[in-house]
């Protein structure tokens, strides 16, 4: 695209024209193409009379198919379906891992809340880090929050921007911990030409209603560690080995139920189908986009550790100061572009570390207080609302624009258009 003249007309916001005066397509990915290829696949799970997937032959499974579909397309030796989301596909990971009571589990501080849950739910501490300004988790940070007791690192690829792996893997490697990478927000993306999920230890999906692509609910775990993915093959069902066609198992422990139902399943495989093409949609509107405003001077893009990799489903942008990132974001919503600043005093959004009540107030659910109990947590875990003061620091001066595969180049030029017109006046 030939670099956009800047437009400096009157600001909607001081009663001028706005640049776009109809809707852009926007949020949610997989959701918004539910059509009659996903009606089909459910119908005729409902049809067949088997939605439970251990009744059904792996061949005829729509979960073992969801699996195996994962498989191939990250490389990974192992994958388990999970119904009920990313925080469980996050838990049975976890347990899969080894990770449990006794142990810290560093996470970003930017992230949702249910990758601290998911910690919590398994008896383990999470320790906050500081993310840095790709958003994702800093390793230098990381590395500074390391105990005797760290067990595991959870990197979370944010808004579909891979983290800075290289590195975080040789922290990890350095004091030999478990990578657990939360993938929820940015499926199908890469590092370095490896599938995102595939670089740790183990990887955890969801396929959420919000997700890239969706099962309504559910998620995935992948490995390449046997023993991990049994592990959570154990963690995900109270009665796996049960189900286990003459394998090799391991000792058995107790599990709950995250199976995931062959409804879902079906659902889940035709949004695989459509994975790539959104993804391709969403990376050309964002190259078109961050083309068309990279020279300004005033803003600063989101540093985007691989921007191969990156799955294109958000732009975020930076301005000098939380105040002017305000009334920015203000006047380019009044030109008719869709967007947020990321830490305000508007809702206390749960993707941020200090609205994570629970966590800060070390709120348990059971009377011993796990995970905290210091008779089994040996550390000295502390809480506190401004203790990563670089994350705040970032998001406070942030603005994200949901970037959906349904742009056109007009719809992009379009929001190129109001950001110049906003940044210029
Ligand atoms: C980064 C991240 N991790 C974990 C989850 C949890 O996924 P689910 O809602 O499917 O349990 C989400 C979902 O919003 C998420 O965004």
């Amino acid at each position: 695209m030939k670099r956009q003249q800047s437009f400096s007309g009157k600001l909607a916001v001081h009663g001028g024209v706005p640049v776009r005066k109809t809707p852009v397509p926007s949020f949610p990915h997989g959701t918004s193409e539910i059509g009659e290829r996903e009606i089909r696949a459910v119908v005729k799970v409902l049809r067949r009379k088997t939605i439970f997937r251990f009744l059904n032959q792996p061949e005829v499974s729509e979960s073992a198919r969801l699996e195996a579909a994962y498989r191939k397309y990250t490389g990974c030796k192992h994958a388990l379906a999970i119904g009920s989301g990313g925080t469980t596909a996050l838990v049975s990971a976890l347990v899969g891992l080894g990770v449990g009571a006794g142990d810290e589990v560093i996470l970003p501080g930017y992230t949702y809340i249910a990758t601290a849950a998911a910690c919590i739910v398994v008896n383990a501490v999470p320790v906050i880090c500081e993310v840095d300004h790709s958003l994702t988790m800093d390793p230098r940070d990381l590395e500074k929050k390391i105990t005797r007791h760290t067990r595991a690192i959870i990197p979370v690829h944010m808004r579909g921007t891979p983290c800075r792996m290289r590195k975080i893997l040789a922290v990890a490697r350095r004091h030999k911990l478990k990578v657990l990478e939360d993938v929820a927000q940015a499926n199908g993306g890469s590092y370095r030409g490896a599938k995102l999920g595939a670089l740790g230890d183990a990887g955890a999906f969801s396929f959420q209603h919000y997700k890239i692509i969706t099962s309504g609910e559910g998620g995935m775990v992948i490995t390449n560690d046997k023993t991990v993915y049994q592990r959570a093959c154990l963690a995900h069902d109270s009665a796996m080995v049960f189900w286990s066609r003459g394998e090799n198992w391991l000792r058995p422990f107790a599990g709950e139920n995250y199976r995931m139902c062959e409804l879902r399943a079906a659902l889940g495989l035709v949004q695989f189908g459509r994975l790539d093409w959104i993804l391709n949609r969403c990376r050309a509107v964002k190259r078109r986009i961050v083309e068309g405003i990279g020279d300004l001077p005033h803003i600063r893009l989101q540093d985007v550790p691989d921007p191969d990799g990156d799955c294109g489903i958000s732009l975020v942008f930076y301005l000098p100061d939380s105040k002017r990132a305000q009334t920015f974001s203000e006047a380019l919503k009044r030109e008719g572009v869709p967007n947020g600043t990321m830490f305000n005093q508007g809702i206390p959004d749960r993707h941020i570390y200090c609205h994570w009540e629970y966590v800060m107030n070390k709120w348990s659910r059971d009377r011993l207080g796990l995970p905290w109990n210091r008779a089994i947590y040996k550390g000295n875990v502390r809480y506190s609302r401004d203790m990563c003061p670089n994350t705040l620091h970032w998001l406070g001066r942030a603005i994200a624009l949901h970037l959906h595969q349904r742009l056109t180049v007009r719809d992009a030029d379009d929001i190129v258009r109001a950001i110049r017109k906003v940044a210029v006046a």
